[in-house]
């Protein structure tokens, strides 16, 4: 069977499979809340039964996977929206606003180009390419122009072991924590890809990680309602980033190592800091409100029940620093994805910082999601590294 055949004859299989979904019935309206927490009506939301617009994927919508996503999720960031690629940085989600791929930066000296905020996903619809510079996933073998959404991102949903309804988008209870005890089917945290997932022809071999966001506030982060890490973040990363997981963190481009993962526990001297570290020069905290979104940490938990989204509590010595400990998963206004500018030895000196071409007034202000250094931390404050090594580091 040639490949134009063998083309045609998954599209027909599709075809019939959205008929035979569709003629059951139960189709549901496009974007409505709870999408992706089940029902067989929501493919006609992502894919198409008539006229295929691209020879080269399943009868979807869009020109490409990631272009099919964004149709729901770009726009204004908020509480309860679910825009990861805003106008403006608004988005201020835990996993990064891909607005910041649309920004560069530039000062006397310096500069911060745009494809270096993040993961450049290929979302043609939406002026989004792949990366100019990286080829393939530092650390690792994963192309950079196949990404997008799905490379992370299981449309389908599947859950772990890829037990329950395969094709049915379940996501609620992996990442809310509901439903666990009702016997509903939980689905993975935000979707992502399992330890048996392929994208194109990649395959991944770490589980997704256990993590719980609050279900009142599902899209925007503060220090008192947050994802709750509990484990696993860091190997998941290494899907793509082995090297980076396996060697602490150096890489070919980059000699900055740092270790990561479930194992990389801190020490006790570690935890007195981040719970006594309020800013630099300050160690008056205490450990029940010590939680800073810039620097999460996981707790070292494996049952989703067991993490809290509206805790402040800083870490215990079970809980271990992984890669989002400085880094956003998608992407940020900073380079490498950074937390925090990695670059300003205070951050004051932050870039986007108001002088510089490219910024506006509210990319300062969302940098940081919507937090003023110099007012709450003092223009004295060095790298966050400092929230675990403390003001003496390096
Ligand atoms: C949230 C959007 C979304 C929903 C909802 C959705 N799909 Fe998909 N589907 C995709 C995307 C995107 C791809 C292509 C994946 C890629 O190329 O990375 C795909 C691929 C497929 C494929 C090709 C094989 C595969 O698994 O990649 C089939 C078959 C399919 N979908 C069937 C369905 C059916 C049936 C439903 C409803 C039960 C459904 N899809 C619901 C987004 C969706
Ligand atoms: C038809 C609109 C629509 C499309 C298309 C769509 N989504 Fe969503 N998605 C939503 C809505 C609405 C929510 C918020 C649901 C809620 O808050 O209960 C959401 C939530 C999510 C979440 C968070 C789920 C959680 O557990 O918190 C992820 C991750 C996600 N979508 C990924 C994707 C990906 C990847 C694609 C493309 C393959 C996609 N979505 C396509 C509407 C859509
Ligand atoms: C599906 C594969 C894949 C997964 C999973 C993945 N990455 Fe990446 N990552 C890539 C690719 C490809 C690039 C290079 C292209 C780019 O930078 O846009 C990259 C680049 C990066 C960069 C450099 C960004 C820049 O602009 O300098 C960072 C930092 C990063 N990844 C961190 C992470 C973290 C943290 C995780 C886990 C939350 C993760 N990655 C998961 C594929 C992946
Ligand atoms: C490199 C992997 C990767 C890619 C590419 C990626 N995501 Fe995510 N996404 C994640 C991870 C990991 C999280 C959880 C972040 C966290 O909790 O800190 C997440 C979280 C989310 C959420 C919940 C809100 C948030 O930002 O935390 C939504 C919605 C979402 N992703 C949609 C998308 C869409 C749509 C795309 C494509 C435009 C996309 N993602 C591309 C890894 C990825
Ligand atoms: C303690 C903070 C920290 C942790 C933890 C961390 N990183 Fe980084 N990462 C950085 C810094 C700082 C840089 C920039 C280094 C430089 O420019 O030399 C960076 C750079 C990167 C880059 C770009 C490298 C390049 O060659 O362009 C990738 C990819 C990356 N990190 C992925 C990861 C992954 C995956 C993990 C988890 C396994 C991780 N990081 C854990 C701080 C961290
Ligand atoms: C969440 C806490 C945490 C944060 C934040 C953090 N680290 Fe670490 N760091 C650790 C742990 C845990 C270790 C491993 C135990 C040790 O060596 O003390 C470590 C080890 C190190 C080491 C020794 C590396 C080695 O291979 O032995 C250096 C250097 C370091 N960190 C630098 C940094 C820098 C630079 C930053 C900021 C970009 C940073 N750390 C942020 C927790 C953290």
């Amino acid at each position: 069977m040639n490949l134009q055949t063998r083309h045609n004859g998954l599209k027909l299989t599709i075809s019939l499979l959205l008929a035979a979904l569709f003629l059951a019935g139960n189709v549901e309206q496009s974007c409505a809340k709870g999408f992706h927490s089940g029902g067989v009506g929501s493919c006609d939301s992502c894919h198409s039964m008539h006229s295929p617009q691209s020879a080269s994927q399943p009868l979807l919508l869009s020109s490409d996977p990631s272009s099919t996503c964004l149709n729901c999720h770009a726009g204004t960031g908020g509480v309860n929206s679910p825009a990861v690629f805003s106008p403006d940085g608004s988005a201020l989600t835990p996993g990064g606003d891909f607005y910041w791929l649309t920004r560069s930066f530039s000062w006397l000296g310096g500069e911060s180009p745009d494809y270096d905020h993040g993961h450049n996903i290929v979302a043609f619809d939406f002026n989004l390419f792949s990366d100019p510079v990286q080829t393939f996933a530092p650390g690792g073998t994963f192309p950079a122009t196949k990404l997008g959404c799905t490379s992370c991102h299981d449309p389908h949903g599947k859950v772990a072991g890829g037990t329950a309804s395969g094709r049915f988008p379940v996501s609620k209870s992996g990442s809310y924590g509901a439903g666990i005890n009702s016997g509903a089917i939980s689905g993975n945290y935000r979707l992502l890809g399992d330890s048996d997932y392929v994208t194109g022809n990649y395959a991944f071999n770490k589980d997704a990680p256990v993590a719980r966001q609050s279900s009142v506030n599902k899209y925007q982060e503060t220090d008192s309602s947050h994802v709750d890490y509990g484990s696993g973040m860091s190997e998941w990363c290494g899907n793509c980033h082995s090297a980076i997981l396996n060697n602490e963190h150096s890489t070919g481009s980059s000699s900055f190592e740092h270790p990561a993962g479930n194992g990389e526990l801190l020490e006790l001297e570690l935890v007195n800091m981040y719970n006594s570290y309020v800013k630099s020069g300050d160690f008056s905290g205490v450990t029940m409100t010590a939680y800073l979104q810039f620097v999460p940490f996981e707790r070292g938990i494996n049952n989703v029940q067991f993490l809290d989204p509206n805790s402040s509590a800083g870490p215990d010595s079970n809980s271990n620093v992984m890669c989002l400990t400085c880094h956003r998963a998608h992407a940020s206004a900073f380079p490498n994805a950074g937390r925090w500018d990695f670059t300003a030895s205070l951050l004051v000196d932050s870039h986007p910082k108001i002088g510089d071409i490219g910024a506006t007034a509210s990319d300062v202000n969302y940098s940081y999601y919507g937090r003023d250094i110099t007012s709450e931390f003092g223009s004295g404050q060095g790298q966050f590294c400092e929230k675990c090594h403390g003001a003496t580091f390096p």
